[in-house]
């Protein structure tokens, strides 16, 4: 018998709920059948805190979310919450879980599932037994540099209109190396193969991360085959020829275009998960955080119409990158798989072929047989 995993649920709004009511039925069927033990709590995040607690997580769901192996989060946000202050949105809850958790590598799968293969935007030959991951550095860069912010221009007369606009790209070595390391770790459990992508050839931030990159491959992943691509050229080759590719690291803004584009590769929306990973813990279980990648679905809410299976699959990554129970993650996967090859679809898996699609409950109820 394992030891018991702690696992911090957090439905959140619309079809948060209804997605995760799926994931339940698939860890009660990992303890019935596969001896793990899940010591499961569940909590409120976004609106439905909101609206008992007046903001969108409270100290005590945070500290929850410290103290457990692993959180599962559905999505949050919805058009009753969207003229809220800034200060009280929804979406401030998933930055400060982030924040606070300090959860700097974000890892997006881009698989292909065959059934799915003429979903993809891309020629089915291109996209067919494809499966590569993006490590976007999650923490810093861009997003967070200062200074930043909208100014005035003085009385510069050649600016029309007066003002600027400042961002600030920073990086430092330690955020390179801790966001490398994570990559190459997760390279050296896949294919032994990273590519780490920059413009080093117009940014010194990008200079410094393909240095300090090499420096970690040199150092201490040298069996690691490493390449570097200049990120509009990974950009093209994400949609020539995908395959090239196992794992991808990249900086919080490249990461956020180019995984949103490779997630595209692949076809819905639905079927997309993801993980946020921070500094292993004690126990060797890294600070985690898994979500899908669409949001609350307001429009398909309380129709038992959602596709559960981004959030199904971000389970199975719950497995392999907290639980080290690989071999569950590829059973979860497979039986996916399986359900998808004998034709279940969700409304927004319906091709212009057409068919009856199945709701929410049935297709967790299908993954669970398979
Ligand atoms: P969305 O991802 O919620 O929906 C976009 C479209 O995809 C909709 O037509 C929706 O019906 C469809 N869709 C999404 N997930 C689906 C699923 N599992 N099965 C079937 N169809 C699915 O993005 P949208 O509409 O831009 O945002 C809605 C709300 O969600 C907003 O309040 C937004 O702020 C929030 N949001 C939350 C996120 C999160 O919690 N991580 C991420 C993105 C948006
Ligand atoms: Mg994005």
């Amino acid at each position: 018998m394992s030891d018991s995993y702690s696992l911090l649920i957090l439905p959140g709004d619309g079809i948060g709920p209804e997605v995760m009511a799926e994931v339940r039925k698939i860890i009660d069927w990992f303890q019935s059948n596969r001896g793990m033990r899940f010591d499961v709590s569940e909590d409120l995040v976004g609106g439905a805190a909101y609206d008992v607690h007046g903001k969108p997580i409270t100290d005590e769901t945070m500290a929850k979310a410290q103290s457990v192996d692993a959180v599962l989060l559905g999505a949050v946000g919805g058009p009753a919450y969207d003229n809220l202050d800034f200060s009280v949105k929804p979406e401030r809850a998933l930055l400060r879980l982030r924040k606070e958790m300090d959860l700097f590598a974000n890892l997006r799968p881009a698989q292909c599932f065959d059934a799915l293969a003429d979903f993809s935007s891309l020629k089915r030959e291109v996209v067919s037994g494809l499966d590569i991951l993006i490590v976007r550095e999650l923490t810093s860069g861009v997003y967070f540099g200062e200074p930043r912010g909208i100014h005035s221009d003085g009385n510069n007369p050649e600016n029309e209109g007066g003002r600027v606009g400042i961002n600030t790209q920073r990086y430092t070595s330690g955020e390179i190396r801790r966001v490398a390391r994570a990559a190459f770790e997760l390279a050296r459990k896949r294919k032994n193969r990273l590519c780490s992508m920059e413009k080093a050839n117009v940014m010194e931030s990008g200079v410094l991360w393909r240095e300090e990159v090499q420096w970690v491959h040199d150092n201490e992943y040298p069996e690691v085959e490493l390449t570097h691509m200049y990120a509009d050229n990974g950009a093209m080759q994400l949609v020539r020829r995908p395959s090239q590719f196992d794992v991808i690291v990249t900086d919080n803004l490249f990461g956020d275009i180019l995984s949103d584009a490779a997630a595209m590769l692949t076809g819905s929306l639905g079927m997309l998960p993801s993980a946020s990973l921070g500094v292993p813990a004690a126990n060797g279980r890294p600070k985690a955080m898994y979500e899908p990648v669409h949001g609350s679905a307001p429009d398909i809410a309380g129709q038992g119409k959602a596709n559960p299976i981004a959030c199904i699959l971000s389970f199975a990554m719950a497995l392999r990158y907290s639980y080290n129970e690989g071999a569950a993650a590829d059973e979860l996967e497979a039986a996916v798989e399986r359900v998808l090859a004998q034709g279940a679809r969700t409304a927004d898996l319906m091709g212009p072929e057409g068919g009856t699609p199945i709701g929410t409950a049935e297709m967790g109820d299908r993954i669970v047989a398979a």
